[in-house]
């Protein structure tokens, strides 16, 4: 397939140049000024990237100072322990990308001599860089006329020729790429994908756009014909599956809270967590068993006939005074599930046996701080501050 194929007529080399001009031109005198606009280390530029990945830029920017002086290069990125790894992330969310951005670093070290690679291909072969980042890449750090392809840049490319393709579907990435590899200026290419990031999300954002403010709006058709409502195109995606947990509130005679590491490869790996139990019986959902957390649902599952106490000992081997249930419930989305975790609080009785296959310990209120902590858990020990239980 090609564009005319899909019904997009490119424009003549004039129009080109004078859409590259006066998007430009708006660069120059609206860009935002940004830290990793300030540099062109690719190190760098690949560090704001994956942490603008999901995140607002008003939120990446601390994130993005503090990451850096952590870790100044790669070679100290590579070397992270993964404790001071994860704790730098903490609140970002989707901590694969962080233990990709390792991975890759190490792989810098290794491969490339500890050079960043300098070529479209190089920066792809990285683990955890797609064709968006190397193109964002290649073009804000090295010069190179690659484009950026994102859903902003889909928005404003869809809006530009009226492009009849679902822009939520990985198979019509192809058609903005091409339109874009033809629009984008030779001479200033990383400048060119950071306007359209620009235009892309504010003055053309899917939540309330102001078109008639855009610099290139002269070129676009969903502007001039009236179907700026029409593009994208853009089919609603799945909901994401609702899931229920229990999460074990528990303190020892000296006041220590039980937290458990988790040891599995899955979206909380690495974690230290308030000991945490699927809960199957309210929702009639299939029992997809969340890897990780849960090895098998027998072991994980709450049973409504069993009071709860017993089923934590028989999990935890550990006895508990009886179990009160928290006022509030922590809600959390990640991109394809829904939590809704109820928090249970008792204190443990007596001695506690050894528990070979998990991985717990009890640490006061400051050690528990110094952990790395995911957000789940940060709005769980969110309510116990609200009860005065921490
Ligand atoms: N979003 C992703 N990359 C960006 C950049 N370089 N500048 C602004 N917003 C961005």
């Amino acid at each position: 397939m090609d564009l005319a194929g899909i019904g997009v007529k490119m424009w003549d080399e004039k129009k080109i140049k004078r859409f590259r001009r006066a998007l430009l031109d708006w660069y120059d005198k609206e860009k935002r000024d940004l830290p990793w606009r300030r540099t062109q280390n690719p190190y760098f530029i690949w560090v704001s990237e994956i942490m603008l990945q999901q995140t607002r830029v008003d939120t990446v920017i601390p994130y993005y100072e503090r990451f850096l002086a952590t870790f100044p290069t790669i070679k100290d990125l590579a070397e992270a322990p993964e404790e001071t790894l994860l704790k730098c992330w903490e609140g970002l969310g989707y901590y694969s990308r962080v233990r990709n951005m390792q991975k890759a670093a190490i792989q810098v070290m290794e491969e490339f001599g500890g050079e960043f690679p300098n070529t479209y291909d190089g920066i792809l072969s990285l683990k955890g860089i797609g064709p968006y980042t190397a193109g964002a890449i290649a073009s804000i750090a090295f010069g190179l006329p690659e484009p950026a392809v994102d859903g902003n840049l889909m928005r404003v490319i869809s809006r530009l020729f009226e492009v009849n393709l679902d822009i939520g579907n990985p198979s019509n990435r192809w058609a903005f790429q091409e339109i874009a590899e033809i629009l984008i200026d030779p001479d200033r290419p990383g400048d060119f994908n950071q306007a359209l990031m620009d235009l892309g999300s504010d003055i053309e954002s899917p939540v309330n756009p102001r078109p008639e403010e855009s610099p290139v709006k002269d070129f676009s058709a969903a502007y001039l014909n009236g179907t700026m409502h029409i593009y994208p195109i853009k089919k609603p995606k799945k909901k994401p599956t609702p899931m229920k947990w229990r999460a074990f509130v528990v303190q020892d005679e000296q006041g220590r809270f039980l937290v458990e590491k988790n040891t599995q490869a899955d979206l909380l790996s690495g974690f230290w967590h308030f000991p945490l139990i699927r809960d199957f019986s309210t929702i009639g959902e299939s029992i997809d068993l969340f890897e990780g957390v849960l090895e098998e649902s027998s072991n994980y599952e709450i049973n409504q006939n069993i009071p709860l106490e017993v089923q934590f000992e028989s999990l935890y081997r550990m006895k508990l005074t009886p179990i009160r249930l928290l006022p509030k419930s922590v809600k959390h989305i990640f991109s394809h599930q829904r939590w809704d975790i109820e928090l249970q609080y008792a204190s443990a009785l007596g001695e506690v046996k050894n528990n070979s296959s998990r991985t717990l310990k009890w640490v006061t209120k400051e050690e528990m701080k110094l952990l790395p902590q995911s957000r789940v858990q940060g709005k769980m020990c969110e309510i116990l501050v609200g009860q005065e239980l921490l």
